[in-house]
């Protein structure tokens, strides 16, 4: 409450500084921190804490609890992240870039963030770390106020592309992460320079979305990218379009099966190359229904440690009907293959 207003306030305040700081049409240097083989990190799967993993199967090694799946907010590769993929990918390590539907509204570093949002340091659990843990960490609401500023926008009726350096990429819809509870980490408090996370023992900074109460540490519902590198105002149709099956009849499986991969598997698989790249893309060149039996398909999405030290979640939710509503989208994904990279 004080604390909402006071918000409002420093951001009236510091809005103006904020907007000679970081308003730049520019587009952002290309900056792919990682190669493309290097981790995706990878996020839980819901159900509990999952770590984000990283791409790298390396430090992963570590068996996690069957229910504890990593995701990683990672994005398609290379091209892969959507229609808006064309443009470079953002981010210089030390800037959280704004875009409202592809267009660069602002790129905040560290500290025109701080400037604008004042930090604040509490503890909470934390489901990647799978503990208790100490941040300090700006207010979601309040970075996305001083973020948009000028541009007109309802941004709890909006919809949101967050992706990370990695390339997990995660839509999320604006209610949500308006809710409340959502921060931007900026600081480890109890390990200086941040204690690893995830399978590949990423370093999550500089900006690591983090949700603070009690109920939101479920990482499908409330997903947790680090090394945060863009918040983008986009609908997922415009964003990701040839990943939608077109033309499958309401109620379908391939619809069901849809409803999920977009809620739990675009974060880090693309179709068509759209999408996170933090796993393989799973329609093209080939689809993977095309080169892995199904019985297979369904077993490794429910529990790929049963097949190798994976950097992918497990999935102990999803029922059979789910898995079987998922293998129905790949299939009906397969004859519609598009990929740029092979015109
Ligand atoms: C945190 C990131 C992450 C999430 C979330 C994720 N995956 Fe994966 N997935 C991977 C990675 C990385 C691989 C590559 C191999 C490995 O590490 O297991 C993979 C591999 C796969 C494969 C095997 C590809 C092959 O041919 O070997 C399938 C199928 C698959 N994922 C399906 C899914 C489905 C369906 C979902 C959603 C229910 C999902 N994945 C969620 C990261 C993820």
């Amino acid at each position: 409450m004080s604390r909402r207003a006071e918000g409002a306030r420093r951001t009236a305040a510091l809005l103006a500084a904020a907007l000679a700081l970081a308003a730049c049409d520019e587009p952002a240097p290309p900056r792919h921190e990682r190669p493309a083989s290097s981790g995706p990190t990878t996020r839980g799967t819901g159900a509990s804490a999952t770590p984000p993993g990283s791409a790298t199967p390396s430090a992963t090694a570590t068996p996690r609890p069957a229910t504890a799946t990593p995701e990683g907010p990672r994005t398609a590769s290379g091209t892969a992240s959507g229609a808006a993929s064309a443009e470079p990918e953002p981010l210089g390590p030390g800037a959280l870039e704004l875009r409202n539907r592809g267009k660069l509204v602002r790129r905040l570093d560290m500290a025109a963030l701080v400037a604008a949002v004042k930090p604040e340091e509490w503890s909470a659990y934390d489901a990647y770390y799978q503990r208790q843990k100490t941040f300090r960490a700006l207010e979601l609401g309040a970075l996305l106020a001083v973020g948009f500023a000028g541009e007109g926008l309802d941004l709890r009726r909006e919809q949101f592309v967050l992706r990370a350096r990695d390339g997990f990429t995660v839509p999320i819809a604006g209610e949500k992460l308006l809710e409340g509870g959502a921060y931007v980490a900026i600081a480890d408090v109890d390990v200086p320079g941040w204690e690893p996370i995830g399978p590949q023992r990423a370093n999550p900074g500089p900006f690591y979305l983090v949700w603070r109460k009690p109920g939101q540490q479920d990482l499908e519902s409330y997903p947790r990218p680090w090394q945060l590198a863009t918040i983008e105002v986009a609908s997922f149709e415009d964003t990701f379009p040839l990943t939608v099956p077109k033309g499958e009849p309401e109620g379908s499986a391939a619809l069901a099966g849809f409803a999920i991969f977009r809620e739990q598997c675009i974060r880090c698989h693309a179709i068509n190359q759209q999408g996170g790249r933090i796993g393989p893309d799973l329609n093209v060149p080939r689809s993977i229904v095309d080169y892995r039996p199904v019985d297979q398909i369904k077993a490794y999405i429910r529990d790929p440690r049963t097949f190798r030290y994976s950097n992918m979640p497990s999935h102990p939710a999803l029922t059979e009907a789910d898995l079987d509503g998922l293998v129905a989208y790949f299939r009906a994904m397969s004859t519609r293959q598009h990929d740029p990279a092979r015109p």
